[in-house]
């Protein structure tokens, strides 16, 4: 049970270093390594994937990730900016099944700038595929344009694509995540006017004759991120393509009060898995020892429920999260008026005082 640890920026490591306690408490045959990642592997290696880290990487049964990105790279050109870490691990290890839950834990229903009615209880999952669509479709580039109204100028293009075993693999887990929840999914595309999305949603449709106990709804993205605010209840399993599913994610997650709670896991045919909170670096808290680890210690749960097959040790984790909550502590993001607030660490040794 190979674990490759990437802290990588901002508050990546405080994070990190949160949900490694975690793990270590639990007293499981777990080997970890450390690397270095995003700005930091571009600083010491020159590349923000070195070779080193993405060695590991493969090695590695789990990876856990913090995340990257901070200021100072802004102006690197993008094949050296920290994102392309992340981008470069999903390609290269193939994790094209991401797992976005969105879960409003009860004690934090006054969080979410939604009225407590339409979130509380919310518990969705969110399924983007990761390694495909206009995300790494090519061609790509700025070109002259030499057809079209605006021949002769200079224009931007990306090329947005999926192919049939693509869509079929990602439909695959999907519909088998369904199958584990309420048996209801929600596949969100744009038929109406991409090529690309009307594939994609015959494939589905195709796919659904060998799961015919799930119920598949098919939405389009526009109205998809309307219902998302107006009644996020009504979903329970969504799948969608790569950038659909990156917006969404994001919408689902504030839906929840703080993105600071959400894990995610992102899977290869095997299992195979990285792990990261949903949020990002957050370069301007960096330091300052008061992040919310949440996510990340759930991401490690969700590291021992999918790769390692542990379902019991994950179990342990989320309660011990939950038990925490309801004894009142909150890091700045989550804090309210009654509530008391604690730094990264804190919350990290509260979450330890639970299992114990
Ligand atoms: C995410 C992030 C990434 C993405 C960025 C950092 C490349 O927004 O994981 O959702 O767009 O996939
Ligand atoms: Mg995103």
């Amino acid at each position: 049970m190979k674990i490759a640890i990437l802290p990588g920026d901002g508050i990546g490591p405080e994070i990190i270093a949160q949900a490694v306690k975690v793990l270590k408490v639990l007293d499981l045959p777990l080997e970890m390594e450390t690397a270095l990642v995003g700005g930091a592997g571009y600083a010491a290696h020159g590349h923000p994937l070195p070779e080193s880290t993405l060695k590991l990487a493969k090695q590695a049964d789990a990876v856990l990730f913090g995340a990257v990105g901070d200021w100072q790279y802004d102006s690197l050109e993008r094949s050296l900016r920290p994102e392309q870490a992340i981008l470069g691990l999903r390609k290269n290890l193939n994790l094209f099944a991401n797992l976005r839950p969105a879960i409003l834990y009860p004690e934090l229903a006054g969080a979410s700038t939604l009225k407590p009615e339409i979130v509380s209880g919310l518990d969705i999952l969110i399924i983007r595929e990761l390694t495909g669509d206009i995300y790494f479709g090519k061609p790509r580039g700025v070109r002259v344009a030499t057809d079209g109204e605006f021949v002769g100028d200079r224009e931007g293009f990306d090329t947005m694509r999926y192919a049939e075993s693509e869509i079929r693999r990602i439909a695959h887990v999907a519909f088998q995540a369904a199958g584990k929840r309420s048996k209801r999914l929600t596949s969100v595309d744009k038929a109406n006017v991409l090529e690309t999305f009307q594939f994609w949603k015959d494939i589905l449709i195709d796919v659904h004759n060998e799961y015919p106990d799930i119920t598949l709804e098919h939405m389009y993205v526009d109205n998809a991120a309307m219902q998302l605010i107006r009644a996020p209840k009504k979903f329970d399993v969504i799948v969608t393509g790569n950038m659909f599913g990156d917006i969404l994610s994001d919408a689902a997650a504030m839906l929840t009060g703080s993105i600071g709670m959400l894990p995610s896991a992102s899977l290869d045919a095997k299992n195979k898995g990285l792990y990261e909170p949903s949020h990002g670096s957050a370069p301007d808290i960096a330091g300052k020892g008061i992040a919310n680890p949440l996510a990340t210690i759930l991401s490690a749960a969700m590291m021992l429920r999918y790769t390692f097959s542990l379902p019991q040790e994950a179990d342990r984790i989320e309660a011990a999260v939950k038990k925490v909550l309801a004894s009142g502590l909150r890091t700045a993001d989550i804090h309210v008026e009654g509530t008391t607030r604690v730094g990264t660490e804190e919350m990290g040794n509260a979450v330890v005082q639970m299992l114990n």
